[in-house]
């Protein structure tokens, strides 16, 4: 019986463990000198939490996971397709964007 009662504890405190270490991963930032700059001024009125637009992509500029896990998709609406943002955008801005995604689309 006593035995049992410490395999239990055992596992139970494996599980914790488990569990923890699964909810560490800290967000990475999404600092780009230009790129930040861009997606805050040109996507997040629609795309951040909260926004209209924030069901079909949710951007967080705390979170480069929400623009590193949905690269192909973005890349698609705003070089490809060019139909994000809605308004257009500028050579400029396209140029930038071109040279950020061929970079590898760092984070910062
Ligand atoms: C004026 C509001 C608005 C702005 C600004 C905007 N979007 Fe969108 N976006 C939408 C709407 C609405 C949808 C969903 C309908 C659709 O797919 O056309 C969408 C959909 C998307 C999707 C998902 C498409 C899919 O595959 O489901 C991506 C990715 C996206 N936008 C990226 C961007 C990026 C990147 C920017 C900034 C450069 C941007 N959007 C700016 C309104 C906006």
């Amino acid at each position: 019986m006593k035995k049992t009662f410490f395999i239990l504890i055992a596992i139970f405190g494996m599980v914790l463990f488990i569990t923890n270490s699964c909810n560490k991963t800290t967000d990475v930032p999404f600092e780009h000198a230009t790129m930040k700059p861009f997606f805050d001024s040109q996507c997040a009125s629609c795309h951040a939490s909260g926004g209209s637009a924030s069901s079909s992509w949710k951007y967080n500029s705390n979170d480069y996971s929400t623009i590193k896990n949905h690269i192909s998709s973005i890349y698609q609406n705003v070089y490809v397709r060019k139909t994000m943002p809605p308004s257009g955008i500028s050579s400029t801005d396209l140029n930038a964007f071109k040279a950020w995604y061929d970079a590898g689309y760092p984070a910062k």
